[in-house]
């Protein structure tokens, strides 16, 4: 049976369970993460935990535990399910009080966390995949990573009942992100994303995936896009730690690129991939 996270214990996965008065469950009142595993080590984990504080800091809420010793029990979750490629999920929530909206005072923080082996291009990956246009109903700080993602929740069923692997989400004509990752286009060679700020989370594949274009010599616009110009674009592409880089190849009824991933995406998986095989190499040794 898996192993999980339970504040400070590693715990059967039957055993886990939280307080019916726990702010997470009555409100969303916490954060999380979710963070790659490639060859059973924590992929870009700095800037997870950066990402981390940066929305506890935004929520005013305690983490319960430092930095180093959070990251040395992930690690051992890691080994506990005995992950290769995988995937780490944890939150904290700002614990159980009586349900009264203001923070309450005293309650302590509480940490879930679990594991799951997710082998690299389980979902249609490279080959691309179909997205549906839809609304954007979120609230307006979509920057922080929090539980609340019930506007994420609905896009990403309405895409699904669309025939969608995803939900492109827009406010008015401007394309703000997916419903679970980053959006890009590409226009004559140039890469062209949402600025971060409060429209967006910002992706840690996202900045990974900035950080590959200016290795590789693409030109990057972090500036606000149409509606026109992302059914217009050469190329349209996805950013998630679970996606990585997914090209996007229809957009509702219409083809992108004439239907085939395009070749500023396939340099950037490429540049993607010699990154984790570099990484697994490193894990051996
Ligand atoms: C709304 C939203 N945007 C972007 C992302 C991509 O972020 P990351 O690359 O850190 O997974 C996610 C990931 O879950 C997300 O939920």
């Amino acid at each position: 049976m898996a192993t999980i996270l339970y504040q400070d214990q590693f715990l059967p996965r039957d055993r886990g369970r939280v307080d019916m008065e726990d702010r997470g469950y009555q409100f969303g009142d916490g954060i999380y993460e979710a963070i790659r595993v490639y060859g059973g080590r924590l992929f870009l984990l700095d800037l997870h935990m950066k990402r981390l504080e940066r929305s506890a800091g935004e929520l005013r809420l305690q983490l319960p535990y430092s930095i180093g010793h959070l990251t040395d029990n992930l690690q051992t979750l890691i080994e506990k399910n005995k992950i290769d490629d995988g995937l780490i999920y944890f939150q904290i929530t700002r614990g159980a009080a009586p349900r009264k909206h203001l923070f309450p005072e005293g309650a302590e923080s509480v940490l879930t966390g679990s594991a799951i082996n997710l082998p690299r291009r389980s979902a249609p990956g490279e080959a691309g995949i179909k997205v549906s246009l839809i609304d954007d109903i979120r609230w307006l700080r979509c920057d922080i990573k929090t539980l609340n993602l019930l506007g994420n929740v609905l896009a990403k069923q309405e895409a699904h009942e669309q025939g969608s692997e995803e939900a492109i989400l827009h406010r008015g004509n401007t394309v703000t992100e997916g419903s679970s990752c980053n959006v890009f286009i590409v226009k004559e060679g140039r890469l062209v994303t949402h600025p971060a700020d409060h429209f967006i989370l910002n992706g840690i594949t996202r900045l990974f995936v900035l950080g590959l274009a200016k290795k590789l010599s693409i030109p990057v616009e972090e500036r606000l896009f149409s509606t026109e110009e992302l059914f217009s674009a050469d190329e349209v592409f996805i950013t998630s730690t679970g996606a990585e880089v997914t090209p996007v190849v229809r957009i509702d009824n219409q083809l992108i690129a004439g239907g085939r991933p395009g070749a500023v995406a396939r340099r950037l998986i490429d540049a993607f991939n010699e990154e984790v095989a570099r990484i697994r190499t490193a894990a051996l040794s």
